[in-house]
């Protein structure tokens, strides 16, 4: 049988693996995109979503969000609901070296939605159309889409994600992920793979990329055989296991805790690179924990890492708890 995570490509761009790293928003920031591709195996990362209209207003937060060094393939998400906003926001991230824009059609977030961002555009397809035709004639990179099966069940079930689909190829969409939850489900439930069968059935002349519930090697197997998609994207199972992509490319890759702890270290090690001290520290206490799951002395861990609050104190308890498990 053919290796199923062969490259794939978006627009121009060639992708190494058909693997992708979701976005995750205030995750998969500059440090930690650093830190899984050091680790290996995305093919693609995306940055969080970024608001269009709090990158026109140059708010800091959403500027600082566009930081990159150098890294490509590299996916800006973008979130917003005004086509000129997103055109603008667009050609910013196409300015500060995005190899590719993104729409977020997905975010459940009511904050998001009503503002008439993120799912919210799942809703009134005209809109998402101009949205995504503003955001295509913007820029000279590809701008590509991700989102939910449909706002509810019931828009679920009348299938009208395949009419987004259509929509997508008219206006020049290069890529596609979906996760097949609904917005009224928010990560509840389970990920409906049957959705992602059925968008490549339709036929698109871009690639679809499956995401949802891939939470071991295993799944992603399954999912494209399933699903027959071009490329499978994980989130929340590469913060259980920043190893995960790897796993896959390599089967016989065996996972200690000892490399658990070594990537939780290097993981902080780049949050000190990048950050100011507080927000590493900050960020390592927000995320950290998810890498030592299940681990000897694992829990001991999580709770000193949530009371510590110097970086050089955090990085003798990772040591020690890397020497217990030698011992
Ligand atoms: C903490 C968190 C933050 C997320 N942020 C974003 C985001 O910024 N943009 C987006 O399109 N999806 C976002 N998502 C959705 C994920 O990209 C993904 O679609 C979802 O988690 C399902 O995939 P998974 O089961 O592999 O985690 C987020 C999910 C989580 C749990």
């Amino acid at each position: 049988m053919a290796f199923p995570f062969d490259p794939f490509r978006i627009g121009p761009h060639q992708i190494s693996n058909g693997l992708v790293m979701a976005p995750l928003h205030e995750i998969t920031d500059q440090p930690f995109r650093k830190f899984i591709r050091e680790i290996g195996g995305p093919g693609l990362v995306v940055s969080e979503m970024i608001s269009s209209e709090a990158l026109i207003r140059h708010a800091r937060k959403a500027e600082q969000m566009m930081a990159t060094t150098g890294e490509h393939p590299f996916a800006m998400q973008l979130n917003g609901g005004n086509p000129q906003s997103l055109a603008e926001g667009a050609r910013l991230c196409e300015a500060a070296g995005a190899d590719m824009v993104d729409l977020n059609m997905g975010c459940p977030a009511s904050n998001v939605t009503k503002g008439g961002a993120g799912s919210a555009l799942l809703r009134d397809l005209r809109l998402a159309e101009s949205c995504v035709s503003a955001m295509v004639k913007a820029v000279n990179v590809p701008v590509t889409v991700k989102m939910r099966a449909g706002w509810d069940a019931s828009q679920k079930e009348r299938g009208e994600f395949l009419d987004f689909l259509k929509m997508f190829d008219a206006v020049g969409v290069k890529s596609l992920a979906i996760h097949p939850r609904t917005r009224a489900q928010g990560y509840d439930g389970h990920a409906d793979w049957a959705i992602i069968a059925r968008a490549v059935e339709a036929g698109t002349s871009y690639p679809i990329i499956g995401n949802g519930d891939v939470v071991e090697p295993v799944d992603a197997f399954r999912m494209k055989e399933e699903t027959g998609c071009a490329a499978v994207m994980i989130g929340r199972g590469a913060l259980y296991n920043p190893f995960i992509f790897r796993q896959i490319l390599e089967p016989e890759l065996a996972v200690t805790a000892t490399m658990r702890i070594d990537a939780t270290l290097r993981f902080f090690g780049i949050l000190l690179e990048l950050l100011e001290p507080r927000e590493a520290l900050h960020k390592i206490k927000k995320i950290g924990g998810w890498f030592t799951k299940g681990i000897p002395g694992g829990n001991h861990f999580r709770q000193n890492l949530h009371a510590c609050n110097d970086a050089q104190v955090l990085i003798d308890i990772l040591e020690d708890l890397r020497a217990q498990q030698a011992a």
